[in-house]
């Protein structure tokens, strides 16, 4: 069935997502991927229903002033810091993004690059790379930081915090962690993870994953001074946001061995990343890729897909997104045509 809705999808998305999508509204995807300027925002929101967006297109105020048509922005995404959802709500738009299916695929990552930094496992590969493999190796090489037995310490222990902790019990590891509201215990016994104050957290840790949503109380989280109360042989994993983590002051505590190593999904600023970085061999550093498994980035699609098509009143949800973030918009919502 094809209705008058129009739907604008801001990157390139799976061709079976997109079909699903064609069978209720007109779409219109983008074929490149690239990052849209608020005037492009601005222009292309006003002459659709709904959009898919991505984190790099930022949808505030600005951009969405005087916009009477626009009734949903589905982002793909569960972290949402790209997204004004006060303004959202005060011009009736839902907004909803991407929870609970990356959670698993995010949390192996967050593993993946705690063992990778600890065990040095890209500056081995780039030496090996290089060809320096040659004669006989020293006994004494390459020695990296054990991570099973260790204390692991998460800040922020929301659903990918605890699927990190879940996994500390095959690796023998007890669990620390920091959060703004403990857990239930029910939660924590299931996790095996005990609630301590920040400064303990960064005190205690052998190693320590950042599992928080960026906003503005969680801007440089971990900056020279929080860096400084680590361990010298503590490995820092990021996969929440760039700008949690001062990048700066951690190339600085990386260089002079304040901390032994660091795994990075994500960069203040990225996709440029702080050159300083990018010159540290005990850095592991990746694009932004802890929910990109082939399974995941298609549920994800799917789950924005669904979430739009709900919201626009189509479907087998129409009518209630399942994982609408501002339920105050409805009332906006429904006087739009
Ligand atoms: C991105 C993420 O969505 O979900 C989030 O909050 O940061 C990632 O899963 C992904 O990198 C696509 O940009």
């Amino acid at each position: 069935m094809s209705t008058q809705h129009n739907v604008w999808v801001s990157r390139p998305l799976f061709p079976e997502v997109l079909d699903q999508l064609a069978q209720y509204v007109e779409v219109q995807a983008e074929t490149s991927e690239r990052k849209h300027s608020a005037v492009e925002l601005r222009e292309k929101l006003a002459s659709v229903d709904g959009a898919i967006i991505s984190l790099s297109d930022r949808i505030d105020g600005e951009v969405i002033a005087g916009n009477r048509r626009l009734r949903a922005i589905a982002n793909l995404a569960v972290g949402y810091n790209n997204l004004d959802v006060p303004a959202l709500t005060a011009a009736g738009i839902l907004a909803t993004n991407t929870p609970d299916v990356l959670n698993e695929t995010t949390a192996d990552y967050a593993w993946a690059l705690l063992l990778a930094a600890a065990r040095r496992v890209s500056s081995a590969e780039r030496w090996l790379r290089a060809g320096h493999w040659r004669g006989g190796m020293r006994f004494d090489d390459w020695l990296g930081l054990d991570v099973h037995g260790k204390t692991l310490g998460i800040l922020g222990m929301g659903r990918i915090g605890q699927a990190i902790a879940r996994r500390a019990y095959g690796f023998g590891m007890p669990v620390l962690y920091h959060n703004r509201s403990r857990l239930p215990i029910d939660t924590e016994r299931e996790c095996r993870a005990a609630w301590v104050e920040k400064t303990e957290l960064l005190k205690r840790a052998d190693h320590l994953m950042l599992v928080l949503p960026y906003n503005a109380q969680s801007h440089h989280a971990i900056g020279a001074s929080e860096l400084a109360l680590m361990k010298p042989t503590a490995v820092l994993v990021n996969i929440a946001r760039g700008g949690i983590v001062d990048d700066a002051a951690l190339a600085v505590a990386l260089r002079e061995g304040r901390i032994a190593a660091a795994g990075l999904d994500v960069f203040e600023g990225e996709p440029v990343v702080h050159p300083a970085l990018r010159e540290l061999d005990n850095a592991v550093l990746s694009p932004h890729i802890a929910s990109a498994s082939a399974d995941t980035r298609r549920a994800m699609a799917q789950l924005a897909a669904d979430n739009l098509l709900a919201a626009l009143g189509h479907g087998p949800n129409a009518g209630y997104p399942p994982s609408l973030l501002n339920p105050d918009a409805r009332k906006g919502h429904e006087t739009k045509a």
